[in-house]
């Protein structure tokens, strides 16, 4: 095939972006988008800071009309994301009591998976929660008002509000096997399943530098998979875009046989939030740049 999503499609995996609702007009971008990709992320607007600025207040417009492209394009949405520390408005971060935050928390999964119910394949249910360096949790109001127990609340509320959506925990640095954090969050998952948590996927951001994934990526994706949950890579970019790091990648995914899919963070070069690293599949004005054709060619390694 042709195009990135349609290749990916060959072996029954997607491949998708991160999309600003303020750059859906702009015709360059989305030609790109509708051509190559099958899966959106929002880059922002499903985020806390967005849709609840404040309590009991919800906004759901910038998000809308990202799912509504998708919808009319055939496209497949990822939710991102509802339980995160930071883009959190300080309503929340000033809760102290847990009984409080605790129906605020779960409250927001429920208007926001609600309002999305039937349109999103798979959620990042809570986000980024460990700490680098570390097996443990990272501190957040979440993490400090309401313990450990946080994020099982959160996916077991999820399961309950839309049984039909995946559920995800994502995160960045947990690329490497034998990093802390990467440990912490495999034990998290492997204590989920053993105990009937719901939890069905692990998103692994993959914001790599100039040399690309760790060699032990396809170990660490394919240990994951072995306790029972899909595995993805939700926010992939790689700092000089260099063709062999973007094809060790994809074919870390593709050797993987749940690894369902490969989303880029953003279209072109001056999409992204580390634009300076120019770490993206399109240069700035839209053309292919040479990593394309190897994740192109990569795909079709499967
Ligand atoms: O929308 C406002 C605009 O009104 C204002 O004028 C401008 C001035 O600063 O800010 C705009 O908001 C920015 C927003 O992106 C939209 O462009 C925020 O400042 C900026 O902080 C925000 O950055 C986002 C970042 O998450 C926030 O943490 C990036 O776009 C987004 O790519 C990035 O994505 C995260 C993932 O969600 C989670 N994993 C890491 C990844 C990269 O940081």
């Amino acid at each position: 095939a042709s195009t990135l999503g349609a290749q990916a499609a060959v072996t029954g995996r997607y491949f998708g972006t991160a999309v600003a609702a303020n750059k859906l007009s702009d015709t360059t971008y989305s030609t790109i988008l509708d051509r190559e990709f099958n899966m959106i992320t929002p880059e922002n607007e499903m985020k806390w800071q967005t849709t609840e600025p404040s309590r009991g207040s919800f906004n759901f417009g910038p998000a809308d009309q990202i799912v509504s492209h998708a919808n009319s394009h055939g496209q497949r949405m990822r939710g991102h994301t509802l339980v995160w520390h930071s883009q959190l408005p300080s309503w929340v971060s000033a809760i102290t009591d847990a009984n409080t935050l605790r129906s605020v928390m779960d409250n927001h999964i429920t208007q926001e998976m609600t309002h999305f119910k039937g349109k999103i394949y798979a959620w990042d249910v809570v986000n980024e929660a460990f700490a680098d360096g570390s097996t443990q949790h990272r501190s957040s109001v979440f993490q400090n008002v309401l313990g450990n127990g946080f994020i099982e609340e959160a996916f077991r509320t999820a399961r309950s509000v839309d049984p039909a959506a995946k559920l995800c925990y994502n995160d960045y640095n947990i690329e490497n096997w034998s990093d802390a954090k990467t440990q912490g969050v495999y034990s998290m998952v492997r204590d989920f399943k053993s105990r009937g948590v719901p939890i069905d996927c692990v998103g692994f951001q993959s914001h790599f530098g100039s040399g690309g994934p760790p060699s032990s990526f396809q170990t660490t994706l394919s240990n994951f998979a072995a306790l029972g949950v899909d595995v993805q890579l939700t926010e992939l970019d790689i700092a000089q875009a260099s063709g062999t790091a973007y094809a060790n990648t994809v074919r870390a995914c593709m050797n993987v046989s749940r690894c369902t899919g490969i989303t880029v963070w953003g279209i072109r070069d001056s999409d992204s939030w580390r634009s300076g690293d120019s770490p993206l599949l399109f240069d700035s004005s839209g053309n292919k740049k040479s990593a394309y054709n190897s994740v192109l060619q990569a795909l079709g390694s499967g």
